[in-house]
């Protein structure tokens, strides 16, 4: 009979308790309870077939998988008293069932492992955080949709090197984030139908000598089959690395239209205002309102693309099959979901309650010879001038304006005759910036009808 100090789950060889030290660098009490749910999920899923292989009495898995209930009842109602010396939460609650039911709780772990029970659990919960990214996903899609139909034909600058390039429409730019986060979402929908195979039943490493039924379990927990190979089951976390790379791509999305919406906000800019409800003051300057939200959610790509690295760093380098190693994936992963989550969900109500400052939007597009391209394709349409000749003719008359101080349209045709003599007064009709953005009809061009027909088609698929 081991110690009374030593581990009640796996100190029979053991004569002396855990250091203090080690209790603390060993235990994941403090974070994995959070797979709680999914920890008895997979228990439950484990007793009905330990019963329905004869390897357990059916009284014995009724037991288990009612008392499991209870246990999860009581964590879920903040009653559960959670143990450091228990380590895990497969043993806190294993520990529990104990308690609840007496003797059959024993016969729970047959036939598997903490290595695969926590393989199952961790799977539930980063299968079921993709879920929860989808949703927001389409949420946040949904609110980009509604801005981009309010504003198909809104103009404003679009910027290349963060210098007016061409004339775009407020539709075009908020419909080119609804493309980024739908390939997000794909890329998580693609990492959850490689993920969905069952570890359980993997037990340690090598499998088990019980005839468990593996296909059964793997049914009752949602996956589409069990994983097909004990070691691997035990010892892979690309899933979790896969939620983490499409996590990191999507934080890095948010992160760049968060820059934006912190450009747009200033002072400088004007082009949108943001509401109340997502943004701060500060406790001195009375006058401010900052953007901190879309500042924030700037930031949580350092915390998540972290994670992703982290976990890379301690998966690189380790021997088949379980390491302990592998209990640090938890919180990296943990941290990432929620923080993204949260990023989600403020850039939606920041998306949903923002407004475009129209006439600001208008004015910043006629800027900086932003229809200089359209001149130049005019004098090839209409001039049958080469293309690299349009584009000097057109580097002479913006030199001009800009000697002047004046946009292109306000140039006289004697001007620009000036420069090149056949050039008639049809110029003036591409030179404004609806004229120009009307024009733009190649397919995905920003022209206010392309961007509604991409406004209806993606109401269609979000619908
Ligand atoms: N808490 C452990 C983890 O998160 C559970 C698995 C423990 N397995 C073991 N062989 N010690 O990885």
């Amino acid at each position: 009979m081991a110690d009374k100090s030593s581990n009640a789950m796996w100190g029979g060889r053991f004569a002396d308790g855990p250091d203090a030290i080690m209790e603390a660098i060993n235990a994941s009490i403090g974070f994995d309870k959070r797979m709680a749910a999914q920890d008895i999920a997979g228990s439950r899923a484990h007793a009905a077939m330990l019963a329905s292989t004869g390897i357990v009495s059916d009284k014995d898995a009724d037991a288990m998988r009612e008392g499991l209930l209870t246990v999860l009842s009581e964590i879920d109602g903040g009653t559960f008293e959670f143990s450091a010396a228990l380590e895990d939460i497969h043993m806190n609650v294993e520990a529990r069932l104990k308690e609840i039911i007496g003797a059959p709780a024993g016969r729970l772990h047959t036939g598997r492992s903490r290595n695969d029970q926590v393989a199952t659990d961790f799977r539930l919960w980063v299968r079921d955080q993709l879920d929860a990214a989808e949703g927001a996903l389409v949420a946040l899609m949904r609110a980009l949709v509604t801005q981009a139909e309010a504003g198909a034909g809104w103009v404003m600058p679009g910027f290349t090197h963060l210098q007016v390039a061409q004339p775009v429409t407020w539709g075009h730019h908020m419909m080119a984030y609804v493309e980024m986060f739908a390939r997000d979402l794909s890329r998580m929908r693609d990492a959850r139908a490689r993920m969905n195979e069952c570890p359980l039943g993997a037990a340690a490493l090598a499998g088990t000598s019980f005839p468990i039924d593996r296909d059964m379990t793997a049914k009752a927990l949602g996956f589409d089959r069990p994983a097909a190979n004990s070691l691997d089951a035990v010892s892979d976390r690309d899933f979790a690395l896969e939620y983490l790379g499409a996590a990191s791509i999507c934080a890095m999305h948010l992160s760049r239209f968060a820059e934006e919406l912190v450009i747009w906000s200033s002072a400088q800019f004007r082009f949108v205002t943001l509401s109340d409800r997502f943004s701060t003051g500060s406790s001195i300057m009375p006058q401010k309102k900052n953007p901190d939200a879309a500042e924030l959610i700037r930031a949580k790509i350092g915390r998540i693309f972290g994670a992703n690295v982290a976990l890379t760093l301690v998966m690189k380098g380790l021997p088949l099959a379980y390491s302990k190693d592998m209990q640090e994936d938890k919180e990296q992963v943990f941290d990432a979901a929620d923080n993204l989550m949260l990023a989600l969900a403020a850039m939606e109500g920041m998306v949903r309650d923002m407004s475009a400052n129209v006439d600001v939007l208008e004015a910043a597009a006629a800027t900086g010879f932003s229809t200089a391209t359209d001149l130049a394709d005019w004098l090839v349409r209409v001039l049958d001038m080469p293309f690299r000749e349009a584009h000097h003719v057109t580097g002479a008359l913006v030199a001009m304006a800009e000697a002047r101080g004046v946009d292109l349209p306000d140039l006289s045709l004697e001007d620009m005759r000036s420069v090149h003599k056949h050039i008639h007064e049809g110029v003036f009709g591409v030179l404004g910036v609806h004229n120009s953005v009307a024009s733009r009809t190649s397919y995905g061009g920003t022209a206010p009808e392309m961007v509604r027909a991409q406004v209806a088609r993606w109401k269609e698929i979000l619908a």
